[in-house]
């Protein structure tokens, strides 16, 4: 089975423009959002194939996606109609430790029944998202997560803003998950790599733009393990944002638009082709098995505007503070190893039989014994990211956004802030964020089943 639209999409009733521009559900100002997490189904693929039996948000699949205003308070009860605990974690928002969704290290799990409320500031506007941090392969993996968007006080001028879920599946023939989690060779090698690419919550076939239009467009990749990387053809993106956080408008390198898993890209795109026109996005991450992501179709109506929208799509930056990598900061270096075909730390057997194929500085689940390592709270932190494994690993830290300094020792110019960094087989890569917010917080490989199987740590902030 293939996992493109039209391969798998053969023979089916062609499923017509799906509803990929849907509007965003804001929570209610001064009251809480409820998100309960329990099974449900979903018409992942349509046309002739059945619903999917998966795991939601409110029924929903992404979830709800959660608006609001930068400062605002979010305030979400979750609810666990699952069998097993959950939590929810908000990836990329910089919060109380308490608030950060981690079972046994910021809060207890959820048991099934029960319910735990999460209460935080928006401080920094952008593109985040949440999902569970129990058992997060499979939870997450069965449709578990949802967008959070903070908007800018004055956001960017634009028509739309438009967000799309990115999500990877493993289904059999029937369109149901395949219920393989945790299976040896996703764990040693690259991860749950899936066969049917959703855009919130449906294969993607056509979405129609109007000729002339700005669109926003924030991309999340939720994918368990696989990224992406999107080639729009004709259109000229511009990356505004990473991870949330602003950058300087720039058109991606060799015009392809990569998202690791967890990762986040906003981009500003004039429709500038003419009515009628087509305009394929490919995926063209994986070599050799490149695919038609969506088809962009300009509808026939005039031309919303002749020339593009003469507006700045520079976004205010947040207030983060700038790490000082000086005398005072504190260097610390992780070395990401293990998996399949790769070098194994010395004494490390056992933890193999028992399903522990990653490590960091030699220990698997280093950070649950003792934190990889403590910094004193205002510090700045240089940590060096070496990925001494032949697989790449999107690498995240909860609670901050740090800058990426240098990849295998050439500055990176744009010195980016990310919460999740891609670190390519033998890369190595330099990042720095101040230590800001106090607590242990988790460092791990967003390739969940890595993650599973021992690519997680704590980094201590005191
Ligand atoms: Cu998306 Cu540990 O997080
Ligand atoms: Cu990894």
């Amino acid at each position: 089975m293939r996992f493109s639209r039209r391969n798998f999409l053969a023979g089916a009733a062609a499923a017509g423009a799906a509803p990929l521009l849907r509007p965003a559900m804001a929570v209610a100002q001064g009251g809480a959002l409820t998100l309960t997490a329990a099974p449900t189904t979903a018409a992942l693929i349509g046309g002739k194939w059945p619903d999917t039996a998966v795991w939601g948000y409110n029924e929903s699949v992404p979830g709800p996606e959660i608006r609001v205003r930068q400062g605002e308070t979010v305030r979400v009860v979750a609810r666990n109609g699952l069998d097993q605990p959950t939590t929810v974690h908000w990836h990329g928002v910089r919060l109380p430790n308490a608030m950060d969704g981690v079972p046994d290290l910021t809060q207890a799990p959820i048991a099934p029944g029960g319910e735990f409320v999460y209460e935080f500031e928006a401080v920094d506007a952008g593109t985040f998202w949440y999902h569970p941090h129990v058992n997060s392969m499979e939870q997450q993996g069965r449709g578990l997560s949802g967008a959070l968007i903070v908007e800018e006080a004055e956001p960017i001028r634009v028509d739309r803003d438009v967000t799309w879920v990115i999500d990877d599946w493993m289904l059999r023939e029937t369109a149901e998950i395949d219920d393989s989690f945790g299976h040896r060779g996703q764990m040693s090698h690259g991860g749950r790599i899936g066969n049917t690419v959703t855009l919130n919550g449906r294969v993607p076939d056509i979405v129609q733009v109007r000729a002339g239009e700005r669109i926003r467009l924030r991309l999340i990749n939720v994918a368990n393990a696989r990224t992406f990387s999107l080639d729009f053809g004709s259109l000229r993106p511009q990356i505004v944002a990473l991870d949330g956080q602003p950058v300087t408008p720039h058109e991606p390198e060799g015009g392809r638009v990569v998202v690791a898993a967890a990762q986040r890209v906003d981009l500003v795109i004039d429709m500038d082709g003419r009515p009628g026109d087509e305009v394929l996005v490919i995926d063209r991450y994986y070599r050799g098995r490149e695919y038609e992501f969506i088809a962009i179709a300009y509808t026939g109506e005039a031309p919303l505007r002749d020339s593009p929208l003469d507006a700045p799509i520079a976004l205010p930056r947040n207030p983060l503070t700038e790490p000082v990598p000086d005398d005072n900061a504190l260097r610390e270096q992780i070395v990401l190893q293990g998996g399949a075909m790769g070098r194994m730390p010395a004494g490390v057997g056992p933890f193999l039989e028992q399903g522990q194929y990653w490590f960091l500085n030699n220990l698997p689940d280093g950070g649950r014994d003792g934190p990889l390592f403590t910094v004193e709270r205002g510090r700045t932190a240089v940590v060096t990211l070496v990925n001494d494994t032949g697989w790449e690993h999107p690498m995240h830290l909860h609670g901050f956004a740090f800058r990426v300094l240098s990849r295998n020792g050439k500055p990176d110019m744009r010195g980016e802030w990310l919460d999740t960094v891609l670190v390519r087989p033998r890369e190595w890569v330099e990042i720095a964020f101040v230590a800001d917010n106090p607590g242990d917080w988790l460092f791990h490989c967003h390739i969940l089943e890595h993650m599973a199987a021992g690519m997680n740590g704590i980094v201590r902030v005191t």
